[in-house]
């Protein structure tokens, strides 16, 4: 009996039910695809005063940036469109794409919010942290995390960075035996990792955990898959994008990220258990993780799970990647240039007399060490590219403008390579950061933390790990460049090389 009535009733209610839906779909379709072609209508008439690369129907510009992310193409544009070039991500995400100072300047000393429809798919990674926070939130917790990076806090970490090194040093030792030929990125990046687990994360143990290991793994191909989706339109919707097998990957590399930050956090709680955070402060500067736990709004609320969970996925993403990649490219621009090196290692070892440890003072006197740090930040920019959404209109010192809501891309690659403020820029030479020689230069030429409120919080932390990590390494090797694996530069959020970088290392101690 309701098996008959369900059969005589089934069908019907179901074709119903099929047709309402597909409608459902095609009606919600059509909103979107209205949507999308109003927007392109709007940025694209927000970019008409500006010449740029013809536009595929299709595919915008993300044909010629697929290889690498387009590193060398960016650097003709440059040459060919003055100042700036629209650039479009398939048909509907267009940026004005940009790599002149006075421009950079315009847009970047005013704190723009991140444009959304890049940084959006950082969230199901590192959530709403500092990187992607923007407004009132933003604010409180940059001033909440600023003291973690205050000089008094960063002096105690030269040791820790020294002890990670050295750990490196080591590994490095044993290698060359065997053959002198070494791939440094990966070794820089655990070393890079395990100095900020134990800085800004307070990790206590030594070696190398595997939690550690897994998540160096997931962090170096989230990156990767990140910016294959940047450059990849048809991943830019998010339905369309989890159904791909790309999106899955994307999720379960996450998830293994999360279990390493969770378990950071997890133990840290539980180490702190019961002890005053002002019984703390006594004992020692309160660090990165100290500080988040410890705060409380006016409500005497503490920070909800999720949003510590986001500042500590920021962190341990930001904190090491940027580093590995920037003294890995510095160590090659030392191989490639010999001269250079022996004048860094002969200012270490002045610096030294004999000693085998850093002091937080030496550090100061490492000039020359420094200009060539900035001359291989120049030419090999850890972030390559930056991207903003204006919230008001912006006119640019040659009269030409942008509407509010447009999406712009500064170039940093291609603003460090811009021939109107740096002569010759494919040459290597530190004698352009000299105080007489960079006295006139334009403050946004050179930008590669990025600059104005935006800018990164941990300037002098990367500075200081930087002049320790690469002092170490120039006092104890002498290195060359292996002529047949040379580096081949890749953008990964980060200017990686997609085959390591290969140096000959020859021992020195
Ligand atoms: C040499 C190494 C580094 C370089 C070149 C670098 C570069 C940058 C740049 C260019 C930005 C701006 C990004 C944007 O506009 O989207 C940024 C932001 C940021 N960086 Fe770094 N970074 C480095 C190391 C680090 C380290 C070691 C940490 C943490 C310990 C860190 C944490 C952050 C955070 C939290 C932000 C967001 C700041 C905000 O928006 O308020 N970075 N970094
Ligand atoms: C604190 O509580 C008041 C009143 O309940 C509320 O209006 C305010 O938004 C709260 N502040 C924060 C930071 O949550
Ligand atoms: C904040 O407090 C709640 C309840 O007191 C607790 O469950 C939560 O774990 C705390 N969050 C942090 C980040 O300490
Ligand atoms: C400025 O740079 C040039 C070459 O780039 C160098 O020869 C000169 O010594 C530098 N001047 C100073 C004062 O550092």
């Amino acid at each position: 009996m309701v098996f008959s009535w369900l059969s005589s009733w089934l069908p019907v209610s179901l074709h119903r039910l099929w047709l309402w839906s597909t409608a459902l779909v095609l009606a919600l379709g059509l909103l979107q695809l209205t949507r999308l072609l109003a927007r392109r209508q709007k940025l694209l008439r927000a970019l008409d005063s500006f010449p740029g690369p013809p536009i595929h129907w299709f595919f915008g510009h993300a044909k010629e940036i697929e290889e690498g992310g387009g590193l060398d193409k960016m650097i003709s544009w440059a040459n060919t469109y003055p100042s700036a070039h629209p650039l479009w991500f398939g048909r509907f995400v267009g940026f004005l794409n940009i790599y002149d100072p006075d421009y950079a300047k315009a847009v970047y000393s005013r704190g723009d919010p991140k444009a959304w429809d890049i940084y959006s798919f950082f969230l199901p990674w590192i959530g709403k942290g500092l990187l992607v926070l923007d407004g009132p939130k933003w604010f409180q917790h940059r001033k909440l995390l600023t003291p973690a990076f205050h000089n008094e806090v960063l002096k105690s970490y030269v040791s820790l960075f020294a002890e990670s090194t050295h750990a490196m040093l080591e590994k490095w030792k044993e290698k060359v035996c065997v053959n002198t030929c070494v791939e440094i990125f990966n070794d820089m990046g655990f070393m890079a990792l395990d100095s900020l687990m134990k800085c800004i994360f307070g990790k206590t143990h030594k070696g190398q955990t595997q939690s550690g290991t897994d998540y160096y793994l997931a962090s170096t191909n989230l990156a990767l898959m990140m910016q294959e989706r940047i450059q990849t339109f048809y991943y830019h919707n998010d339905f369309l994008y989890w159904l791909t097998p790309h999106g899955r990957n994307f999720l379960r590399a996450c998830k293994i990220a999360h279990d390493h930050t969770d378990k950071v956090i997890r133990e840290r709680k539980a180490a702190l258990k019961g002890e005053e955070l002002e019984k703390i402060q006594k004992k020692r500067h309160l660090d990165f993780l100290d500080i988040l736990l410890g705060v409380k709004d006016e409500n005497k609320t503490n920070l909800s799970d999720m949003d510590l969970r986001a500042e500590v996925d920021t962190f341990m993403f930001e904190g090491h990647d940027t580093t590995t990649t920037s003294i890995s490219w510095f160590l090659y621009c030392m191989a490639l240039y010999p001269e250079h090196q022996r004048l860094c290692r002969k200012e270490i070892q002045e610096i030294l007399q004999g000693r085998d440890t850093f002091q937080w003072e030496d550090l100061a006197k490492m000039t020359y060490l420094t200009y060539c740090i900035k001359e291989s930040f120049r030419l090999y920019p850890t972030v390559p590219q930056v991207y903003r959404q204006l919230s008001k209109p912006v006119t640019f010192t040659d009269g030409r403008s942008l509407p509010e809501g447009s999406l712009v891309s500064l170039h940093i690659y291609a603003l460090h390579r811009n021939p109107t403020v740096w002569t010759d820029p494919e040459v290597f030479d530190p004698q352009r950061f000299t105080p007489e020689n960079s006295s006139g230069r334009h403050p946004f030429a050179f930008m590669p933390f990025s600059a104005g409120p935006r800018n990164f919080i941990g300037q002098q932390f990367a500075m200081t790990e930087m002049k320790v990590v690469t002092a170490l390494c120039l006092l104890h090797f002498e290195f060359s460049p292996s002529p047949t694996q040379p580096p081949i530069k890749q953008l990964q959020l980060v200017l990686r090389s997609k085959n390591g970088i290969h140096l000959h290392l020859k021992r020195l101690t």
